[in-house]
């Protein structure tokens, strides 16, 4: 963690969650809560709820929620780190790193090479000249004035020193050039060179504006076809995504398009696609579907149609799906990319290849089916056993359905041939987990009663809003009595600040949490309303109700425990468990049955 957990409940603490949403939206006062309608789903009444008392906002309709540092970082689509700067910055609050020398210099470094690549940028634009061999190539390739302006093409000249001569009247020396990765060291004496010479120029631009790195296209056929910025203090590869500066900007965003290369991207937006952005060209990262993933949820995959192609295209959807996104493949004739087929064939073809982008499961199912002769009957095999393999493990029925019957009419395979082979394949795998099986199930047994989850949830509000209760709570209470891994670690948060005699609000607890999802989750727990009811008589009854079911399911362990040792043979283990079951519902026989 880059801030200390002082500083991020500080910053929590001095920037009111009301005060920075009024910010940005008209709330409204309703009862102890502020409502407005959500800004992060479209609806017509408000389920948008922010609480003072409570320092956090939560939205009953598409459930988000979180500290004013998640509804920063949601609002503004940044990360977290940026997030807690912003509102550092707001209050007037110092940051560690703001002290430390070393770190004040790389940020005066990063600025300098922003400005430098800037002018970069503006000089390989301005060699641009009418009916030059670089404007002509860019002509060819059917690329408007005003989309060459709007990327900010250039060239780069087909000389040694152009780029360090012109950098040097601006006030640069080389090793400036060198730090930002466009001058490389040359086998002459003068030392250093330019790095990219006779290309087409590429600016890749951050999500602030700030030009960070290039990209540079040989004009015509030699090799290597495109040269990069290497990585440098303000360029680091597989966390930027080319062309996502534009997209950031559109309002209502439904989808995001992602393509390969800087071409693809270019022409889908000078035919309107404005959605699309390029991974370019290498491995698609972790990173760069988190930074996706603030913009939208649903993405569209469409890369080239090649083995490689296919191959990142894989990759690059279980990457998403990771990270909670929704993913579809569209897919292009083979031997085209985006580029090459919207020319072509046209925007209004292009968007018929939009609407039918096909689901992870369709995909590797067409995939198997490229290369197979309905004809051959050996092929109709390898289908039905490769497709019923594709299909195992989806849970949904109607899903199995429809794509058995669309299947088995492609592939002239019998509707009961492919159920058939899918239920083989699903017991074959049962059976092979036999015993697993049975553990789970019981597992299930041990899975948790509403009103349980409804107590606890009870006592973590009444630790935030009675805080002079807490003590009292956890005199009877450890937090390991609580049912799961959240509430444990919310009570165990509690309980230290107790201990030090703090009180502590939900939007600092909620600054514990590492995850979009379990921010919300948080947030969802304590906008839970507390019963009218006697304040004591309300806790006695919970905490009841928790340690009740907190003996039930140690029993119900042990219980699972006995059975695995009489399984495996182990008598003598197993009637110890017997000894203790006994002695643990002896103990639960004496609880009074919990109201809560
Ligand atoms: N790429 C790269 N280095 C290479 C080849 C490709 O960095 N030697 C990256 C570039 O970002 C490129 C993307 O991979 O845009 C896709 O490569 P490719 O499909 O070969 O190029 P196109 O973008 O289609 O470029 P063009 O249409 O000009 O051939
Ligand atoms: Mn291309």
């Amino acid at each position: 963690m880059l801030f200390s957990e002082d500083k991020i409940s500080e910053i929590i603490e001095k920037n009111d969650i009301v005060d920075v949403i009024s910010e940005y939206m008209t709330l409204k006062k309703k009862g102890s809560n502020y409502m407005a309608l959500c800004p992060f789903h479209s609806e017509k009444t408000p389920s948008f709820s922010v609480s003072f008392s409570k320092q956090i906002f939560n939205c009953f309709g598409c459930g988000v929620g979180g500290n004013v540092i998640t509804f920063i970082q949601r609002i503004e689509k940044i990360s977290f780190i940026e997030a807690v700067k912003l509102l550092a910055e707001r209050s007037g609050i110092q940051l560690e790193e703001d002290k430390d020398p070393k770190q004040l210099e790389m940020a005066k470094l990063r600025k300098t090479l922003y400005k430098l690549n800037t002018e970069a940028a503006r000089f390989f634009y301005s060699n641009l000249n009418n009916g030059d061999k670089a404007s002509q190539y860019l002509k060819k390739r059917g690329l408007s004035d005003a989309i060459i302006k709007k990327f900010g093409l250039g060239f780069a000249p087909d000389r040694w020193h152009e780029l360090i001569d012109f950098m040097k009247r601006k006030g640069y020396g080389t090793e400036l050039l060198y730090k930002a990765g466009l001058i490389v060291k040359g086998r002459d004496k003068e030392g250093y060179c330019d790095k990219f010479r006779n290309r087409v120029m590429f600016p890749i631009i951050d999500l602030k504006g700030n030009v960070i790195a290039f990209g540079g296209r040989v004009i015509g056929d030699s090799k290597p076809k495109y040269l990069n910025s290497p990585d440098t203090p303000v360029f680091n590869k597989g966390y930027n995504i080319y062309g996502l500066n534009f997209v950031k900007k559109i309002q209502n965003l439904e989808n995001i398009i992602i393509v390969e290369g800087y071409m693809d991207t270019i022409a889908l937006h000078q035919f309107g696609v404005e959605n699309a952005v390029a991974s370019l060209g290498t491995a698609f990262t972790e990173n760069q579907a988190k930074l996706l993933k603030r913009f939208s949820n649903e993405i569209i995959i469409s890369y080239d149609s090649d083995l490689a192609g296919q191959n990142a295209t894989m990759k690059g959807l279980s990457i998403l799906e990771n990270e909670g996104c929704v993913v579809r493949v569209l897919s292009l004739p083979s031997g085209r990319d985006p580029d090459e087929y919207i020319r072509k064939e046209g925007i209004e073809a292009f968007r018929e290849k939009i609407k039918g982008s096909v689901s992870l499961i369709e995909y590797k199912i067409e995939n198997l089916r490229r290369n197979l002769d309905i004809n051959n009957i050996q092929d109709r095999i390898v289908f039905t056993k490769g497709f019923s393999e594709i299909l195992k493990d989806v849970i949904s029925n109607v899903e199995v359905d429809a794509y058995i019957k669309k299947y088995s009419g492609i592939m002239q395979v019998n509707e009961a041939a492919l159920y058939a082979e899918l239920n083989r394949l699903r017991n074959k795998n049962k059976n092979g987990n036999n015993k697993h099986n049975i553990i789970n199930s019981k597992k299930a047994e041990v899975e948790l009663k509403k009103g349980e989850i409804t107590a606890e949830i009870y006592l973590l509000n009444i630790c935030i809003y009675y805080y002079e209760k807490v003590k009292d709570i956890f005199e009877t209470l450890e937090p390991t009595d609580f049912s799961n891994d959240m509430h444990i670690k919310i009570a165990e948060i509690i309980q230290k600040y107790s201990k030090e005699d703090k009180p502590v609000t939900a939007g600092e607890i909620i600054g514990f949490f590492n995850s979009d999802d379990e921010k919300s989750k948080v947030a969802e727990i304590f906008s839970y309303k507390l019963p009218d009811a006697d304040i004591d008589k309300l806790i006695k009854s919970s905490i009841e109700r928790v340690k009740h079911s907190r003996l039930d399911r140690r029993i119900q362990e042990m219980i699972i425990k006995m059975e695995e040792m009489y399984l495996v043979g182990r008598k003598e283990e197993a009637n110890a468990f017997f000894v203790e079951i006994k002695e643990l519902q002896k103990r639960r026989r004496r609880f009074p049955e919990g109201r809560g």
